[in-house]
């Protein structure tokens, strides 16, 4: 992002454009990725991990942001991508990513979704769990290459919410019982087992977690590939410290040194560390009411921006098209879906704020728009790329005509 002159003085921009003028011309609730930052950290995770351990896959961990034109520019920009799920299959298939760079997650896939998969001639499985593998035996007609998920017992140090390598996680096979699991997958004629697949958390924001994993994933066994997951941290706030992408490369690599066979394939999973710093919400400013402090209420809320709500994160909010006003007050802004918990940031650092402003939640390019939901009938923001003072749409604003799409009067007509 950057600063451009405007009427009341400064103004942010984004890609080269203002985003007064996105979202005049987009409108609001808005989510606005600069294209550029985005291939450049993109290039940050390929061509870095490429350069520490050659034999090596950056996976794009999709479910952070599920959109056409991201598996589109994933596969431009060098990443293979995992995929948690049919529809996350279908969208990756539309963007025309290469199926033998996609790989399957999820504890709980279902017949139909393995089907989908194994006919679209998916890269990789990760099997989670042993009805998986009785499934697999079930539909597999040709070879299939697999991991298995195992549970490593690393708590990573992050929010509950998001910690997943704990013993007591749903995901995956401890480690006392994945060598059974392997047993069966190596005596089946078109199991191709591969290796083993972790993840631990996500926003860690202490690179000796990444290399625990490692150490953990390396007393499974001696395979081919060893998968160790996403969850690299990102910065949200002025005060707050994220390992660079290259110091967490570092990390994993020298502990694959000291670790993993030599010879091994490593992979990687980044979701929003590739993704979440390209990105901000833009909402306009609805309401600005004083009663014993003072709320700035916008046009949008946990609807587009429910991870706030799940994993409390704080956020430093700005208004894009009065950047350089110097009095500063002290508000709450929150959204407009009738739940107490729809609160964007509790103590924000806002000039006055008045109806109209533009209000942009930065480093929200991850988990926003994947969970965004029909909450109060809230529609599905629109997404722009900017980049080159260029704006192209890769998701359009769900309508009305969406919404009422799906039910029985519509139905009927
Ligand atoms: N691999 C697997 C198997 C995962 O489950 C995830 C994220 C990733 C990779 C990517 O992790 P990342 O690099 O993005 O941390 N809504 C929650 C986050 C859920 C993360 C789910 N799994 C939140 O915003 O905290």
């Amino acid at each position: 992002s950057s600063r451009v002159d405007g009427p009341e003085g400064g103004e942010l921009a984004i890609g080269g454009i203002p985003v007064t003028r996105l979202v005049e011309e987009y409108g609001t609730p808005l989510q606005i990725f600069d294209e550029a930052g985005l291939r450049r950290q993109v290039r940050r995770f390929v061509d870095g991990l490429h350069e520490r351990w050659p034999d090596s896959e950056v996976l794009f961990a999709s479910k952070s942001l599920p959109v056409v034109g991201m598996y589109a520019l994933a596969q431009e920009e060098g990443l293979s991508v995992d995929v948690a799920g049919g529809g996350e299959l279908q969208l990756a298939l539309a963007a025309g990513v290469d199926p033998a760079r996609l790989h399957f997650h999820g504890n709980a896939k279902s017949d139909a979704e393995l089907r989908m998969a194994l006919d679209a001639g998916i890269g990789t499985i990760i099997v989670d769990n042993d009805d998986e593998i009785t499934r697999l035996e079930r539909l597999l007609t040709k070879p299939q290459k697999l991991l298995l998920r195992v549970i490593p017992g690393v708590d990573a140090k992050t929010h509950a919410s998001q910690a997943t390598g704990g013993l007591d996680s749903k995901f995956g096979l401890p480690m006392d019982q994945a060598a059974q699991a392997i047993a069966r997958m190596q005596a089946h004629p078109l199991m191709e087992f591969e290796g083993v697949h972790l993840h631990i958390g996500s926003q860690i924001l202490d690179t000796e977690q990444f290399a625990e994993a490692v150490e953990k994933i390396s007393t499974v066994g001696t395979f081919d590939t060893y998968d160790v997951g996403g969850g690299l941290g990102v910065k949200y706030t002025y005060d707050e410290v994220a390992p660079s992408v290259e110091s967490y490369l570092d990390a994993i690599v020298e502990a694959a040194r000291a670790n993993l066979p030599e010879g091994a394939r490593i992979m990687i999973e980044p979701g929003r560390s590739l993704v979440a710093r390209a990105g901000v919400s833009a909402y306009r400013v609805v309401t600005v009411k004083h009663t014993g402090k003072t709320f700035v209420a916008v046009d949008g809320g946990l609807a587009d921006l429910i991870d706030i709500a799940l994993t409390e994160q704080r956020y430093e909010p700005v208004l894009a098209n009065r950047l350089d006003e110097a009095w500063i007050e002290t508000a709450q802004v929150v959204g407009r879906q009738c739940e107490s918990g729809d609160l964007l940031v509790d103590r924000a650092q806002l000039p006055p704020a008045r109806v109209g402003d533009v209000l942009v939640m930065a480093t929200t390019g991850a988990y926003s728009y994947t969970l965004a939901n029909n909450y109060n009938g809230a529609l599905k923001p629109a997404i722009v790329f900017v980049r080159d003072g260029e704006a192209r749409l890769v998701a359009r604003r769900e309508t009305y005509e969406d919404l009422l799409a799906l039910h029985a009067p519509a139905l009927a007509g």
